[in-house]
């Protein structure tokens, strides 16, 4: 490369690596993978190294990603928040050991091996004790006041107690989303047709920035600490000694760590740790060696950019590259029309994968995705492979641009778009794979819970035409089901008593059941608490309903909208007629007996002997109990069946009770 090359491509890699950095730190929103982000980075910080006329302390690999965003309060931290040197193999890794070995000679060194945790950075500050703030890392040299929010998080002490407290204190750590969690919002939104958050760690850097503290606290977010800033007298001489006092502390710290002697012990815990990390209750993306005396980590100082007693080793990403053979397109309960990735199968985190999704029209055209591309794809929070990008250079000359289609692949009716939307929809009421998905919603787990009416029945009713809509399912008979596959006299009767007894199952179920765009289950049982009647929801203005707690303007419009449109008002009456229950008493009479469990915390973990998961969870609700995803110190019991894993460690580590079926049946009323 010529002189004037290399400024120009110096010029576009820093912009480039800016443009990411914001994406990433402030929009909590990146683009590509952390891999490819590293690669323009390591590119860069290479041609600064071998061009020092052309180097900057304004470049970014002299400074840490920016986090701050407007309407927070700044403030300066006491130590600087730095950032971590990555490394993606194992002869770099051992590098790292011989530019210490230089300064401390020959003698095998002290490290300790934690997880990377996948997170968003915090700095907690103790004064005397007392919890007094949370920061962001902002720029490393001041971040932004994210207090309100931390706050909500369970599990985080507000008082550190013990002869070892110091003055001040800065403790670092990563604030996160389980995985489970992730699953469980983005499983209502599913529900609600809404569009899915991309991974758990974009959608956690998200919410420690909501102005909202409300909305922030109904996403539960987790915190884990693993490192100090300033501290002020420093009542121990190790980071070893140091995660053992935040234990005591009774922070959460991380899962696992390993102390090791020399570089060679240290890449063997590497390797246990990448074997076990899919078990812990964060995602990881890597292992992050520390040299454990505080003494010699000072000696070692620190780049402007990154500590030399720590370096990050990265895992490799789990994605993989394969072809794009069609886009089809999924109709859903409300009609919003998915496209879907149909790939080559491929390998990838130890599943075959041959199905991704594409969002919406809007990211496949960002994304310029096309069919017969070579493309990139990722578990996004291990749950729905996504496609990232396509790679370019395979891309054939006879490709074109992916047409979204104008109109519904199963009835043929034109689709159309809300402006704020970005599905488009099939208005069609009467679509197929509508009619489908609505009545499994309704029969569903987490609606009317009818069992035996699963997918494959639900298709079979609706192909003979026997069912068109949930008002149907109740004019069936005996002798209707009979001729369906897999289906004799005793599972024709099961079904009827199941139908039979989903009448009295309680009103938030039927509500939800309904299949109203923006109402999940949450918000069943708010308008089921609120109005007791089904009558009083189906009449009620949006000026009532916004009133309501957890009744947003969106929502009301869509439940006022429901309830306008002929065909609907038409199933309602015929579930009436059909005897389903419509009513409840109000609440005050319910809470009478819940109090047996109120106030107390349940966290479930493992194969429970008799009952389903939820349906434990029901039980312990409806005795005014909460259940919760993640164990802390406010845990009251851990319900523990079959193979618990990590959770039952932590519950004995904390000392919170754990009980099994028997123990809850106990306690229930
Ligand atoms: S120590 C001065 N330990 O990774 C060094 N960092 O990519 C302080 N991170 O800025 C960091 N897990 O936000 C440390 N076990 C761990 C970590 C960890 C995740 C984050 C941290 C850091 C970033 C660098």
């Amino acid at each position: 490369m010529n002189e004037e090359v290399t400024r120009e491509r110096i010029k576009w890699l820093r912009t480039e690596i800016e443009r990411h950095n914001d994406l990433y730190y402030r929009q909590a929103e990146p683009t590509i993978s952390d891999f490819d982000y590293d690669r323009l980075k390591r590119e860069l910080a290479e041609l600064e190294e071998r061009h020092p006329a052309l180097d900057s302390p304004a470049s970014p690999t002299q400074k840490v990603g920016d986090d701050r965003l407007e309407g927070f309060i700044s403030y300066r931290h006491r130590q600087a928040m730095l950032s971590l040197d990555n490394t993606y193999n194992k002869e770099e890794l051992f590098d790292f050991e011989k530019r210490l070995k230089k300064i401390f000679g020959d003698e095998p060194l002290d490290f300790v091996i934690e997880p990377k945790i996948d997170g968003v950075a915090v700095s907690l500050t103790y004064e005397n004790g007392e919890f007094v703030r949370a920061v962001t890392r902002g720029n490393g040299t001041e971040g932004d006041d994210i207090t309100r929010n931390v706050k909500m998080i369970e599990g985080l002490p507000r008082r550190l107690e013990g002869p070892d407290t110091p003055e001040l204190i800065e403790i670092r750590g990563e604030i996160y989303m389980t995985l489970e969690e992730f699953q469980r919002i983005n499983r209502e939104r599913a529900e609600r047709e809404l569009p899915l958050y991309a991974n758990p760690r974009n959608f956690a850097a998200g919410s420690v920035k909501l102005l909202d503290a409300h909305i922030a606290a109904s996403r539960k977010l987790e915190v884990v600490l693993y490192a100090m800033g300033h501290c002020q007298p420093m009542p121990f001489t190790r980071h070893s000694e140091f995660q053992e006092l935040l234990d005591r502390w009774r922070f959460p710290t991380v899962e696992k760590y390993w102390r090791a002697r020399g570089i060679e012990e240290a890449w063997k815990s590497i390797e246990e740790l990448e074997e076990i990390r899919h078990g812990f209750a964060y995602a990881t993306d890597g292992a992050v060696i520390k040299l454990n005396p505080i003494a010699q980590q000072q000696q070692a100082g620190a780049t402007s950019k990154a500590p030399r007693w720590a370096i990050s080793y990265k895992f490799a990403a789990e994605q993989a590259e394969t072809r794009l053979e069609k886009i089809t397109i999924q109709v859903g309960r409300t009609g919003a029309l998915t496209p879907v990735a149909e790939l080559e199968p491929v390998l990838l985190a130890g599943t075959t994968v041959s199905r991704a999704t594409l969002h919406n029209a809007d990211e496949i055209a960002r994304k310029d995705i096309r069919v017969g591309d070579t493309v990139v794809v990722e578990k996004a929070g291990e749950i729905i492979p996504a496609v990232i990008e396509v790679v370019i250079e395979k891309r054939t000359a006879q490709s074109v641009p992916y047409v979204f289609p104008s109109t519904c692949p199963d009835c043929g009716t034109t689709a159309v778009r809300q402006p704020d939307e970005a599905a488009w929809r099939c208005p069609n009421p009467i679509c197929p794979p509508q009619v489908r998905r609505r009545i499994e919603h309704f029969a569903g787990r987490q609606a009317m819970d009818i069992e035996g009416l699963g997918t494959a029945v639900v298709e079979q009713l609706a192909e003979r035409g026997l069912v068109k809509n949930i008002a149907d399912l109740y004019r069936l008979k005996e002798e209707d089901l009979l001729p369906l596959e897999k289906f004799a006299q005793k599972s024709s009767e099961n079904l009827i008593a199941a139908l039979e007894a989903s009448k009295s199952m309680e009103l938030w179920r039927l509500i939800h059941g309904l299949g109203l765009q923006h109402v999940g289950v949450g918000a069943s049982k708010d308008l089921a608490n609120h109005f007791n009647s089904l009558e009083k929801i189906r009449t009620a203005d949006e000026e009532t309903l916004t009133a309501i707690d957890g009744v947003g303007e969106i929502m009301a419009k869509s439940i006022v909208r429901f309830f306008a449109e002929e065909e609907n008002q038409g199933v309602i009456e015929r579930l009436i007629e059909s005897g389903l229950t419509v009513e409840q008493e109000a609440k005050v009479a319910l809470e009478e007996n819940a109090l047996l469990l109120a106030g107390k915390i349940f966290v479930l973990t493992g194969t429970l002997p008799t009952m389903k998961r939820e349906d434990a969870k029901a039980l312990i609700e409806k005795a005014g109990g909460k259940v919760t995803g993640s164990i802390s110190k406010k845990t009251s019991y851990l319900l523990a069946g079959e193979s618990p894993g990590s959770k039952f460690t932590k519950a004995e580590k904390l000392g919170v009770t754990v009980i099994d079926e028997d123990q809850l049946r106990n306690l229930l009323p």
